[in-house]
């Protein structure tokens, strides 16, 4: 979604938050914006559509002085991208500029309001319409600006990160949040940062607070930090040390995050089970199996809810703990979950997938499993976000910050996680025999390696790329665990290529894609050596027959599939439920080298943003 940024201090506030949308610009990205306080006391809002970079060339020869400011990357919900509906919004007097991530469900009712009252609208956000309902109230009432705040929000229904500098006192921010994060660095001098994650704040600081739901926050330069919630009751803000680097955030000499991002992958699965798996690699000790054992292992049954790549991890996840720890699965849409009035009992234990721990349906499954007494277990990557915050306990992926739209080594620390988890509670259940836990539990620690061996492909994957750009649709083939993983290959190659693709399970191919395949259609076949490889053989066949052009990922030393496939991209064997921890390497290859090649901006696809905190 949308990215938050804000300063107030004695340095200057324009670098800062520039280079600050800079590193939110994943977020969401078809306009930007920028309030500040000039050094002669003016209120100046800059805003441009299109990236960060074009408002920096707006702001070329503009007044950028100052030493408070808010800026704003914006995705939009509320009208179309252009400079007007682009944030901060002004209110009626020019007084006060406002940014907002998040929706304002009764936006139009207040608007209406505000209207018959004679306050007219420059843009058709919601946003502009809390700007001027907090106006409103504080002149009509000659309250102060926290104060309007607080009246205000007692009308809005809705999600909002804000903040809002008012041009008569340059020296504070106001900020709030409910449903959607706010992080508030505390700087040396008494200064303060403010942004949507600490990411921005890093730089500068490594002290922030996580905002809560209905916290209103007070940021005045050299005093402490004030928050209390609508009601004005004084909350009490909990400093936490964050430890993102700043070598974390950059590109590290990569030309995109997601080239970067699928090169970490093995160290990041180091990282990930780093602390969980003993020395000796026969044992997995996660804290949340420990505390919460007999929740988890007596559970009915486990829903596993998720969006987007998230999901396509849950789907592997579920073959994971019902082969493991025969407990029965499903996994599903958080969107259609949250809809649908499901059946939820209080022995279900719900889990939470979501790397960025902020989307919105998934905060929304939670609520609703919560409310029906479910257990609910979160597995996500961003720490101290609202899922880890709204779960009863979980565990973090530890993959560190993801910047690339595209998730990579989000998706794989998922399946780790879910990996060990599913053999921890195996474990616990006597559904596996020892010798056999202690078998995968040793291989779970050498996939890094292969892993490297894996991407060892990115050069042949670079030479085929080429071959592909031409395509206007693509098939994704595979069984048993690398379906999901056909699904997310499909997903990766649409949202950075925009090529259409679709993932299938190689058998249902005859019901249906079947009828599309002729010589312009790529087919990519998982086909590792596993259970069901001399079906994925036949399912190749078939679709050489209808004169298919047949990529096939195949384990070192096959040597059946070359006779079938016009390309062969080889990997190393491993247990066949890890298999998705390796085969997804050369698919998000291959993604990335198509999109490439296609001149696409591949850390920035159109409309896609990389976290969805509105539903
Ligand atoms: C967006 C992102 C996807 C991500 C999905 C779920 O669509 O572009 O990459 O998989 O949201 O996000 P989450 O943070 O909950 O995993």
């Amino acid at each position: 979604m949308c990215g938050i940024v804000g300063y107030i201090g004695e340095k200057k506030a324009y670098p800062i938050l520039i280079k600050g949308l800079q590193c939110l610009e994943y977020r969401g990205y078809d306009s930007a914006g920028i309030a500040l306080i000039s050094e002669s006391g003016s209120l100046n809002v800059y805003k441009a559509k299109g990236k960060v970079a074009d408002l920096k060339v707006f702001c070329e020869d503009k007044d950028v002085t100052g030493t408070a400011g808010i800026a704003h990357t914006r995705w939009a919900t509320h009208g179309e991208p252009n400079s007007t509906n682009a944030h901060p919004h002004y209110s009626a007097s020019g007084r006060l500029a406002l940014i907002h991530n998040g929706i304002i469900e009764n936006y139009l009712t207040l608007k209406e309001k505000l209207i018959a009252r004679g306050i007219s609208f420059k843009s058709v956000t919601d946003t502009e319409v809390l700007v001027q309902l907090i106006e409103h109230i504080m002149i009509s009432n000659d309250i102060t600006l926290l104060e309007a705040v607080q009246v205000a929000l007692h009308q809005v229904i809705g999600a909002y990160a804000i903040a809002i500098l008012d041009r008569r006192h340059p020296d504070t921010i106001v900020c709030a949040r409910q449903s959607s994060p706010l992080v508030v660095g505390l700087g040396a001098e008494g200064d303060y940062y403010l942004a949507s994650d600490a990411s921005p704040i890093a730089e500068y600081t490594d002290r922030v607070v996580y905002l809560n739901d209905g916290d209103i926050a007070v940021l005045q330069l050299g005093k402490a930090l004030k928050v209390v919630n609508i009601d004005n009751e004084t909350q009490h803000p909990n400093v936490k040390q964050i430890d993102v680097t700043l070598g974390q955030l950059e590109k590290g000499g990569y030309p995109f995050f997601m080239l970067k991002e699928i090169f970490e992958q093995p160290a990041c699965l180091r990282d990930c089970m780093r602390g969980r798996i003993n020395v000796d690699a026969d044992r997995i000790t996660l804290s949340a199996v420990i505390d919460y054992c007999e929740k988890l292992v007596s559970a009915r049954r486990i829903v596993i809810v998720a969006c987007g790549t998230s999901w396509h991890a849950g789907l592997i996840g579920k073959q994971l703990i019902e082969s493991l720890c025969r407990i029965p699965v499903e996994v599903e849409y958080a969107s259609e979950f949250r809809y649908r009035d499901p059946v939820i009992y209080p022995d279900d234990v719900v889990i939470a997938i979501s790397q960025s721990g902020e989307t919105a349906d998934t905060l929304a499954a939670i609520e609703l499993a919560r409310q029906a007494g479910a257990f609910v277990f979160g597995v996500c990557n961003a720490i101290g976000a609202s899922i880890p915050r709204q779960t009863q306990t979980g565990v973090y992926i530890h993959v560190g910050p993801e910047i690339g739209v595209a998730s990579t080594k989000a998706f794989t620390g998922q399946v780790t996680v879910l990996s060990m988890l599913a053999l921890c509670m195996a474990n616990e259940r006597h559904t596996i025999p020892v010798e056999l836990y202690k078998e995968m539990v040793r291989e779970l620690t050498l996939i890094p390696a292969k892993m490297e061996k894996a991407l060892k492909t990115n050069e042949q994957i670079e030479r085929l790329a080429p071959i592909f750009t031409y395509a206007r649709n693509c098939l994704y083939l595979g069984r048993g665990y690398n379906y999901p993983v056909a699904l997310e290959g499909a997903l990766k190659l649409k949202e950075i290529s925009y090529i259409h693709a679709e993932g299938y399970p190689a058998a249902e191919m005859k019901h249906g894609p079947i009828a599309l395949i002729d010589s312009e259609m790529p087919v990519f076949v998982i086909a590792t050596r596993d259970r069901l490889y001399e079906k994925v053989i036949s399912n190749i066949q078939e679709v050489r027959a209808r004169g298919g052009r047949v990529t096939a990922i195949v384990t070192e030393g096959d040597t059946q599939i070359q006779k079938f496939a016009d390309h062969i991209i080889t990997l190393p064997d491993t247990l066949e439920c890890f298999q998705p921890l390796i085969a997804s390497i050369p698919l998000q290859l291959l993604a990335y080298h198509i999109a490439v090649c296609k001149g696409k901006d591949v850390d920035r696809p159109r409309n896609l943003a990389k976290s969805v905190t509105v539903e």
